[in-house]
């Protein structure tokens, strides 16, 4: 993420319904008051929407439908956040490329990606216009492609969290208790996602696998076998999975 604000175009004096007060709408709603929008809301459920230019619906995605409706007589366009849906029930769809849990700061925007999609032209520009008045920069993902875009953001952010937490499970299982292992765990992390992101997973890739040392792999392995059985098919899966980057990295 960017530290510092980019130099924003000034945003355009556009009325803006933020529906959905939940975690990405309670952020969004802060950004866009920032950005120089006339924000209303977030609107929790219920509440009565006003007449704005624009609605951006910040809900669950089984609640799209329907939340379209009920705003459809009060905005020009209406658009949605969500990575994995089209635009069957809105003219734009605007997925910032950032996990929130509601209580960041507007700046949380800054230098990140956002899949933009519309209708129109006039809705994609609307889209696109979003994202850059936030700090983000807007790439387009059509809806042939959304549920695999969103199933790459889910294996970096979401399937990230259930192996650091595997990680976390078998050092408390060796007596390196929570928050410790967070805390001696977390600088390791951050340097392999940093080294990740400047030259790949094969170039990136250290340890036991990547040098052939297949004694270490395998009394890695029954150390999980005997104190956290339970994770043993996915320590496996991942294992297979690092041994074909290792070859990647040898080829
Ligand atoms: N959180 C993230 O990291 C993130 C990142 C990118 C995109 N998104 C997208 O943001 C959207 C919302 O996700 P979230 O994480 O913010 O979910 P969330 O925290 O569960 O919030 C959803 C909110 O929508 C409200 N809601 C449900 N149905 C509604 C309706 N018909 N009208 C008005 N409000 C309604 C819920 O109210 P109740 O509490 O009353 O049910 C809740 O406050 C999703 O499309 C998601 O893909 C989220």
């Amino acid at each position: 993420m960017n530290a510092t604000p980019p130099s924003l175009p000034a945003a355009p004096a556009r009325s803006v319904a933020v529906v959905g007060a939940g975690r990405l709408g309670a952020v969004l709603a802060r950004a866009l008051t920032d950005a120089g929008f006339d924000v209303r809301g977030p609107l929790g459920r219920g509440a009565a929407i006003p007449a704005v230019d624009t609605a951006i619906l910040c809900v669950p995605d089984a609640a799209i439908h329907d939340a379209a409706g009920v705003a459809r007589p009060h905005a020009r366009l209406i658009g949605h956040v969500s990575g994995a849906t089209g635009l069957d029930d809105v003219d734009f769809s605007i997925h910032p490329l950032q996990t929130f849990t509601g209580s960041e700061a507007p700046s949380v925007f800054y230098g990140i990606g956002a899949a933009v999609d519309g209708r129109t032209p006039e809705a994609l520009a609307a889209a696109e216009g979003l994202a850059r008045a936030l700090g983000a920069h807007p790439f387009r993902v059509d809806d042939a492609h959304r549920a695999g875009y969103h199933a790459a953001a889910s294996i970096a952010s979401n399937l990230l969290l259930a192996v650091l937490d595997a990680a976390e499970q078998v050092a408390g299982s060796v007596g390196i208790g929570t928050p410790e292992a967070r805390g001696i765990l977390a600088p390791l992390v951050r340097q392999t996602v940093a080294n990740w992101a400047d030259r790949g997973a094969a170039d990136a890739l250290t340890g036991p696998i990547a040098r052939g040392d297949e004694a270490t792999v395998a009394r890695q392995r029954a150390a999980i076998a005997s104190a956290t059985p339970a994770l043993l098919p996915v320590i496996d899966a991942l294992t297979a999975q690092t041994r074909t980057i290792a070859e990647r990295a040898r080829a």
